[in-house]
This record gives C-alpha cells, sequence and structure tokens, in this order.
C-alpha cells in the first residue's frame, strides 16, 4: 500500500519526464521561471549572476549604519532558521569584521518604531560569491530582505549555498493584511504569534484583529470591564495580552489594526448593555453562524456615552492611526421595529436606514478624531455625506472600491480574498486590486491600498485556523507585493508548497495538524487509507456548510470536513496530470500510472469501508468509502479502453458519467475534486 506522499510523488516523476521536454528549452539564467526560483513574493527586480555564496558553520552576520533592538532580534531568528535548515550552529555573537561577514546589513534609519502606513519597506540584495548585503532605509526594509535571503538558500552534493543575485524590491501595495476573526472562535495568543511570523515571512504587513461580534466580545476593558465579562465566557484578550500582540507584531513591521463591529453584529455588546440596544433585551452570547437582529440605537445619548469612553480606551490602547469600526450586515430590522427610532428619523430628516447608520457613523467619527483616528469601515459606510478621510474596506466587489476611489476615498479590497469560503489560491491569485483593465487615473489608483485575506472564523478552532490561512494567503501576499505581471499559476503553486514547508520552521500547523486529526478520527487504526481520501476531497465551497451540515459555534471542530482542506493535494495533482494527458492525446504511454493510482484508490476506498465501521466520529463520512473504491474501478475500467485503444459504448459511458455525477454530490460537507477530471478521462475512451 502507497501512502499519499508516495503517489504524489510517483505522478510528479511521470510528469516531470513528460514536460522534460518542454522545459529543456528553459536553461537561460533569467527566464521567468529560473528568476523566480523559490521566491514568494516575488520581488519587483531579481537578476541572477553566477556564482554562489556558500553558507558553512563560520557564517557570521555583521550590521552597520543604524541598527535597534528589532533588527537584531530579527537576525538572531532568521540565523535560528538557518541554523535549523543547515544544521549547522552558528557563533552568537554578531561579527565585528563588516568586510569579511558572509552577510552584511546596512540601514540608513532604523524608521518607525511602531510601524505605520506607507513606511518605506523597500530593500537591495547583492549576493557574490564572497559576501551578501543587504540595504535598507529602515529597519523594515531590511526585515523584508532578510526573508528574501532566506528563501534564497538552496543546497546540492556541494552543499548549502545563496546564489549570487542581485535583488531590488519594493512593495506594490502599502497595505497588505490579514484579517483574524478573535470573535466567533476565540484564538489564543500562540495562534496569533505563529500567524504573525508566517506573515513577516511573505511580508504582509497588517495584522486586522476583528475583536467584536455577535458571538463574543474579546477585549478587556478597565472602563467598563461588563462588556468583555459578560460578553466572552472568559475568553478575552487581557489589554497586556494585546499590548504584547503589539509589540511582537511591531517587531515583525507589521501593524495592528483593531475591528469594533457595529451598529450590526453587536449582540456581545448588549449582553452587558442592552439599554443600548434597538430592542429591549435580554440578550445573550449568540451561538449560532449568520446575521442577527441586536444592533446598537443610533438615537440614544447612552450609546455615544458608552462608546465614546469605549474608544477613547481602545485608541490609547492601540496605537495604530486606523479603526475599523465594521458597519457590515445591518438589516435593520430592529430600527424599522421601533417606533422612538423612527421618529427620531422624521423629527431630524433622516430618509432612511443608510443616512442613520451614516449619522451613527458620524458621531463615532467625532470621537475616533479626537483621539487621532482614521476611521475605517467595510463597504455599507460607503454613504453620501461621510468626510473623504475615512477609508472603505470591500468586501461586495471591485467596482465598489473603484467607486470609492473615484469619489476621493482611499480603500482597501477584501472581495476575492474571502479563505474561509474554501475555493483554491489560483482563484485568489487572479484578483488584483488594482486590475489591468482599471479605469482609474493615476491619482484614483493611488487611493487604492492594497489588500486583506480574510480568516472568518466560524468554522475555525485553534488546531484548524492555520490550514485555513496558509498557504493559499502566501499567494494572496504575492498579489499584494509582487508587481502586476507576475501572475503564472502553475509557477504560483510550485512555489507556494516551497513556502509552505518553510512556514513549518515557524510552527505553523496547516499541513501537520491535518494528520493530527485524521489519527484522532481513525480510533487508534492506521491512517493511510483515510490520507487518499482526505487528498481528495476538499469543504464545499461558499457558505454551503451552514446548509448541509449545521453546527454552532460551541460545535467541535474535529469531524472529516475540518481535517479536509482547500486545494486538496492528491486532486490537484491528479487534475493537472490527467489535464496534461488527455490535451496532448498521451493516454495510452499513461496508462499504467493512471492503473497504478486507480488500483490504490480502489484498494484505499475498501480499507477505508473496514476502518469508517470502527470509527464512530466517521460515521457521517461512510458514503465516501465506497465512493473513492468506485473511483478506483471506474478508473481501471477507463485505463482498459486507453491502455488497449479500444473504443467505448455511449452506454458505458453514460453509466459511468452518471455515476460520477452520483459521487460528485456532498457528503457530510464534503466533496470529491477529481470528479471532472474523471469525466475526461471518460469521455476519452470514445476515441476520435
Ligand atoms: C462581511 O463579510 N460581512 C464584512
Amino acid at each position: 500500500m502507497l501512502n499519499i506522499f508516495t503517489k504524489i510523488i510517483i505522478v510528479i516523476a511521470l510528469l516531470a519526464t513528460f514536460l522534460g521536454t518542454i522545459s529543456s528549452q528553459e536553461k537561460d539564467l533569467n527566464t521567468l521561471q529560473t528568476a523566480r526560483r523559490n521566491l514568494m513574493p516575488v520581488p519587483a527586480n531579481v537578476s541572477w549572476k553566477n556564482g554562489r555564496l556558500p553558507v558553512t558553520k563560520t557564517f557570521a552576520v555583521a550590521v552597520a549604519g543604524k541598527t535597534d533592538e528589532r533588527l537584531k532580534s530579527y537576525i538572531f531568528r532568521v540565523m535560528r532558521r538557518l541554523e535549523g535548515r543547515t544544521i549547522f550552529e552558528f557563533s552568537r555573537d554578531l561579527s565585528n569584521d563588516p568586510a569579511n561577514a558572509q552577510l552584511l546589513i546596512e540601514t540608513a534609519s532604523t524608521g518607525n518604531a511602531i510601524p505605520q502606513l506607507g513606511d518605506d519597506e523597500s530593500y537591495n540584495l547583492e549576493i557574490t560569491e564572497k559576501q551578501a548585503k543587504l540595504t535598507a532605509p529602515t529597519t523594515v526594509g531590511a526585515m523584508r530582505g532578510l526573508e528574501t535571503f532566506l528563501q534564497l538558500l538552496e543546497g546540492d552534493a556541494g552543499g548549502f549555498y545563496f546564489p549570487a543575485v542581485s535583488v531590488s524590491d519594493k512593495p506594490r501595495f502599502p497595505w497588505r493584511g490579514l484579517m483574524i476573526d478573535s470573535a466567533r472562535h476565540f484564538q489564543p495568543m500562540e495562534v496569533l504569534r505563529r500567524n504573525l511570523d508566517a506573515m513577516a515571512a511573505v511580508k504582509l504587513n497588517v495584522l486586522h484583529w476583528h475583536l467584536t461580534e455577535d458571538q463574543g466580545f474579546r477585549v478587556e476593558t478597565k472602563k467598563l470591564p461588563e462588556l468583555h465579562l459578560q460578553g466572552s465566557d472568559g475568553l478575552f484578550y487581557t489589554q497586556t495580552e494585546i499590548r504584547e500582540i503589539i509589540k511582537f507584531a511591531a517587531d515583525r513591521g507589521i501593524r495592528v489594526m483593531p475591528e469594533f463591529d457595529m451598529p450590526g453584529h453587536a449582540t456581545a455588546w448588549v449582553v452587558s448593555h442592552p439599554e443600548i440596544a434597538s430592542a429591549p433585551g435580554p440578550y445573550q452570547i449568540e451561538r449560532q453562524p449568520g446575521i442577527f437582529d441586536p444592533t446598537l440605537d443610533p438615537t440614544n445619548e447612552k450609546t455615544y456615552k458608552l462608546l465614546e469612553v469605549f474608544f477613547t480606551e481602545m485608541s490609547a490602547l492601540f496605537p495604530d492611526k486606523y479603526m475599523h469600526i465594521g458597519g457590515d450586515e445591518n438589516e435593520g430590522k430592529q430600527w424599522n421595529a421601533n417606533a422612538k427610532i423612527q421618529a427620531f428619523m422624521k423629527a431630524n430628516n433622516i430618509k432612511d436606514n443608510h443616512a442613520l447608520q451614516t449619522y451613527f457613523n458620524k458621531r463615532l467619527l467625532k470621537f475616533l478624531e479626537k483621539n487621532g483616528k482614521i476611521m475605517m469601515g467595510w463597504d455599507e459606510i460607503f454613504q453620501p455625506d461621510l468626510p473623504k478621510n475615512v477609508v472603505i474596506h470591500s468586501w461586495r466587489g471591485q467596482k465598489a472600491l473603484a467607486e470609492a476611489a473615484k469619489q476621493g476615498y482611499t480603500g482597501v479590497l477584501s472581495n476575492g480574498y474571502y479563505i474561509d469560503l474554501m475555493f483554491p489560491a489560483s482563484q485568489h491569485y487572479v484578483v488584483d486590486p488594482l486590475p489591468a483593465d482599471t479605469t482609474l487615473t493615476a491619482e484614483e489608483q493611488k487611493r487604492i491600498l492594497g489588500g486583506e485575506a480574510t480568516m472568518w472564523s466560524e468554522w475555525v478552532s485553534p488546531e484548524t485556523i492555520d490550514s485555513r490561512i496558509w498557504t493559499r494567503t502566501a499567494a494572496i501576499a504575492e498579489r499584494f507585493w509582487s508587481p502586476q505581471a507576475v501572475n503564472d499559476v502553475d509557477d504560483m503553486y510550485r512555489r507556494l508548497e516551497i513556502i509552505s514547508s518553510q512556514l513549518e520552521e515557524l510552527g505553523l500547523t496547516h499541513r501537520r495538524n491535518q494528520d493530527v486529526l485524521l489519527r484522532r478520527l481513525a480510533n487508534n487504526q492506521n491512517i493511510f487509507a483515510l490520507q487518499t481520501l482526505v487528498g481528495l476531497i476538499e469543504p464545499v465551497k461558499e457558505y454551503r456548510r451552514y446548509q448541509v451540515r449545521p453546527q454552532t459555534m460551541l460545535s467541535p471542530l474535529t469531524g472529516l470536513i475540518d481535517a479536509a482542506q482547500a486545494d486538496a493535494i492528491g486532486a490537484r495533482r491528479f487534475n493537472m496530470f490527467v489535464k496534461s494527458v488527455v490535451t496532448s492525446n498521451i493516454e495510452k504511454q499513461q496508462a499504467p500510472a493512471l492503473k497504478a493510482l486507480f488500483n490504490d484508490w480502489k484498494g484505499d476506498g475498501m480499507r477505508l469501508k473496514i476502518l469508517i465501521e470502527n470509527a464512530p466520529a466517521l460515521t457521517e463520512a461512510k458514503q465516501l468509502a465506497p465512493d473513492l473504491q468506485s473511483l478506483g474501478e471506474i478508473g481501471l475500467e477507463t485505463v482498459e479502453f486507453l491502455q488497449t485503444g479500444k473504443t467505448s459504448s455511449a452506454e458505458w459511458r453514460d453509466a459511468k458519467l452518471k455515476s460520477l455525477a452520483e459521487i460528485g454530490k456532498q457528503k457530510a460537507g464534503l466533496e470529491f475534486q477529481v470528479v471532472e477530471s474523471m469525466k475526461l478521462l471518460v469521455n476519452a475512451t470514445a476515441g476520435n
């Protein structure tokens, strides 16, 4: 029995033999492929040279120019990772001999100790056979360059080395974020720390921290402690912890922007303060996923009194200039049903709920401005009457963002980067905050600050969150950093796997926790067959999980659907292989490889049936075992035609396509991702 990785390697080997004829034409040192090597995000300018800088155990780093503790700590962490890869033990001290150090880092200034939007993150890296020289205007630029430096490490029979190269790099967009929703499912400190490390590794620079929701109020307030005490089940960040995260992020050149979502998404607020809701309480922390009615009352002065205290406290706690007030998905049901609110609107000539929300936002804006903050909110806050200095965060579409930019607002794009929806990296990768066909003027284009991947946490636990974020998010990070012309999807996937392994050295659990979950589900049985299955299936996409497998915020997220991931690797490999085989008409040559694979699917499907009988937590996924077996059997029948060159009958093909359609339907919220490729193969048996 071959495990999934062996199978993948076989498929790669077969594919490589096939592709070898193509890539032999690409020997040029500076072709696009080699120019990108393993770098992600691809730098703005890379020029490869001949030669290599060897890495030995005497590898030393010297610093020149302006240095601060942040940079020194960063260097030591980078050295530690280099040690981990090379298994050399380096000196604990920086070198006093800049001329002979293998890596010389020279920064012109330390820059802002707390990162700010627009900080200079550029750097130059020159590697020769004698030395690598990293120069940057700021500490943060040096950090970005150090990550590129680490990604350049290669090894072969001659040992480890850095290839000679000249890199000159800077980001395309100044705002490159990851939003983490700590509210629906609380995420402990170590989750945030390791994700900040991963963000720095792919040059993301904003942690957008979603801290309040219907399902939880996650920030300690000293002035209004009832908010977090009654709104969080005891799962909140203390202010000391928040300061620690802010420092941890700043040490990696990352801003931390909090979001306090209002006036909707506000149930957790009104658990302790029902008097500021738009309908009488009492309220309890919401346990369901979805959109809910509780909404702050914008006509009540008590609301503003409380919010002023809150925002004043939070403005002092979070040093970032930007503060996100949410503003999304307020359906206005409580407003419509409240006679006092309706009378207020009439008396103040407020024509509809949008205008009422703008009235509310303008009141908030006063508190924020008094505390030196710039307001940011989701699309819905974009209404006439709002001053131009608020930032529009677009989740509903690029059009809305472009429209905001035309009207003079700055904006950030998240539509297209919803990583909770389980789409493949390829889909996110092609979304551009500023598409090539934009109609915006140069001036308007400058208002598109960048983008953010959004990790909404309805269905993520500390155990699975990394697997939902990484590594599709490395591809999104590349979109935000690299030149627009960097858009080769196949090469992105090639590099994504390499970066994914490197992220593991930072403690990210995106890969390893899949086996952790499978072992638990398997009830002490061997998980090989289960690994085959999970390599071929993915959770249902978009918001279908809500319908097909209802759960609450208190449900365990330990099912097979939680172990499964987007971009299932076995399926992706298989689909690539089939596509190349069918488009090149080499079904006959590749039939033996396909046969081996289908035999495994059939055998693993049979093994899985027995495994599931003895693994009660997998009962819901029972049907996936015979489906896997059938996929193998259909494959074997298909291969028989392809190998012998005989053509199949229309009846046979219809029957197989019908079976495949059944197999393609979701079970337990999971879908096989190989069905379309199987159909291609079945149809290929029709002959020409
Ligand atoms: C959102 O997805 N409601 C911002």
